[in-house]
């Protein structure tokens, strides 16, 4: 199984720090950041865009591990790879049959290419972009918001995935804490993105060191 990366989500951040916030994040041991883009049509929310991605780059040199929550995924390629985000995660609900020629536009751009599924997705429609995608983020919120509830669920296509793809990384993403990484570890999840049980930690170093523990290496 590939390694293990905490990646906080910093949409539980305090946004007017967001440089600071995340610069804390990396001193307590996060391995990615995870950047909840969001468009108010895909999702019901508005986050932030391309132009924070690059400020923010500025001050970090971490791996960005972008989550496009978008309508039109293909459009904002380009001003992402500017940006200097490291991954491009977009959602195969709204790329659809246009998903190969996407990650092969997102590989050129010089980004790793990340395909996202909804809670209600089958996990089969990612299994023919398998030879091209570098990771698969497997929601357990419905997405939109942090700080909702884990959806236990969707777990099983963790486990379908690792079975199937055993060098694939595979990012679990909603609602992840102490209380129940131990499901999505043991279904073979190594990515694991976590916003409230980070940020809302009164000790995120503690906190990120036993996520990871509990992954794995
Ligand atoms: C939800 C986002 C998640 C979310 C995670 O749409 O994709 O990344 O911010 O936050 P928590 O861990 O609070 O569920
Ligand atoms: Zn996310």
């Amino acid at each position: 199984m590939p390694s293990a990366k905490i990646a906080p989500s910093v949409l539980s951040s305090d946004f007017s720090q967001l440089a600071a916030e995340c610069k804390r994040m990396v001193e307590d041991g996060a391995d990615w950041l995870h950047m909840d883009v969001m468009d108010g049509h895909f999702v019901p929310n508005i986050t932030i865009g391309a132009p924070i991605v690059k400020s923010l780059r500025k001050h970090v040199d971490t791996f960005l591990d972008c989550h496009l929550m978008v309508t039109d995924p293909d459009k904002w390629v380009e001003d992402f790879a500017k940006a200097g985000a490291s991954m491009y995660t977009f959602h195969i609900e709204a790329a659809g049959k246009d998903s190969r020629a996407l990650i092969d536009k997102i590989h050129k751009l010089g980004m790793r290419a990340g395909v996202a599924v909804k809670p209600k997705t089958p996990i089969d429609t990612v299994f023919p972009l398998a030879d091209v995608m570098d990771m698969c983020l497997v929601m357990t919120v419905e997405p939109g918001f942090g700080g909702q509830k884990f959806m236990g669920e969707c777990i099983e296509k963790v486990k379908v995935l690792r079975e199937k793809f055993p060098d694939l990384d595979i990012e679990v993403d909603g609602g992840l804490g102490l209380d129940n990484i131990d499901i999505a570890a043991n279904a073979g999840a190594n990515v694991i993105v976590a916003g409230t049980s980070i940020f809302g930690s009164p000790d995120p170093a503690d906190t990120i060191s036993k996520l990871r523990a509990s992954v794995g290496t």
